[in-house]
């Protein structure tokens, strides 16, 4: 019996593929990943270096760079990689901070096209440092930055719903209704003005 042929954009999902992305994203076809989400160094300018595990394996990279361009010039031909893997349906997420994120956007824009820009998502990792004690001459930097690009076509996108939890519900919905019994909120009636496409409300695939 003849087997059917596997499509050439099928990815072997068993294997875990190690070593320097660069080299390692080259074995891989073009657009058979669906998400791609890196964490990769932030341009910190720091090294680190931890005990890993029960076996306190010694796990270390590096993240210092001769300047921010010399950063975007080693993640960009990794993203061009990544962007070129990525199915046109499918989302990247470049998680970074505040030391890079700007150049990493104009970046990402270059690669992977600034109308395929979804969203930038703030991620607070932190309520207020109290670095201004220790003599900063700055606001807390107190969040991580999430950049999302859409694949290009077709884009799936699925808001996420899960019911409330019971703590939630009793300090943000105070109020309930006499006759149903229904818990509520008192908030501002602003609308963000209609589903056009323009404003970013358009249900309709990107
Ligand atoms: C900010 S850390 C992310 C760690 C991981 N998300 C976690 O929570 O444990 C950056 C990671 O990128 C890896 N890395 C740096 N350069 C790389 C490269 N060229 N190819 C693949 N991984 C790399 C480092 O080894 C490190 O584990």
């Amino acid at each position: 019996m003849s087997r059917a042929a596997k499509p050439s954009n099928l990815l072997d999902t068993r294997v875990i593929y190690c070593g320097d992305n660069l080299d390692q994203l080259k074995k891989l076809p073009d657009a058979c990943v669906d998400l791609v989400y890196i964490d990769p160094p932030f341009n910190s300018n720091r090294n680190y270096e931890v005990f890993w595990g029960e076996t306190k394996e010694m796990r270390s990279f590096e993240d210092r760079h001769e300047s921010t361009q010399a950063y975007i010039d080693f993640m960009q031909p990794r993203c061009v990689e990544l962007a070129r893997v990525l199915k046109k349906t499918g989302s990247f997420y470049y998680h970074c901070d505040w030391h890079a994120s700007h150049y990493v956007k104009v970046m990402l824009d270059r690669v992977l096209g600034e109308s395929n820009f979804v969203n930038e998502v703030i991620w607070k990792r932190q309520s207020a440092h109290s670095d201004a004690k220790q003599g900063s001459k700055h606001l807390g930097r107190v969040h991580d930055t999430l950049l999302l690009y859409s694949g290009g076509g077709g884009f799936y996108f699925k808001h996420l719903y899960r019911p409330y939890e019971e703590d939630y519900l009793k300090n943000f919905y105070k109020h309930v209704e006499a006759k149903t019994g229904r818990r509520y909120r008192l908030g501002d009636l602003t609308a963000p003005g209609g589903a056009s496409p323009s404003k970013g409300n358009c249900s309709a695939p990107l």
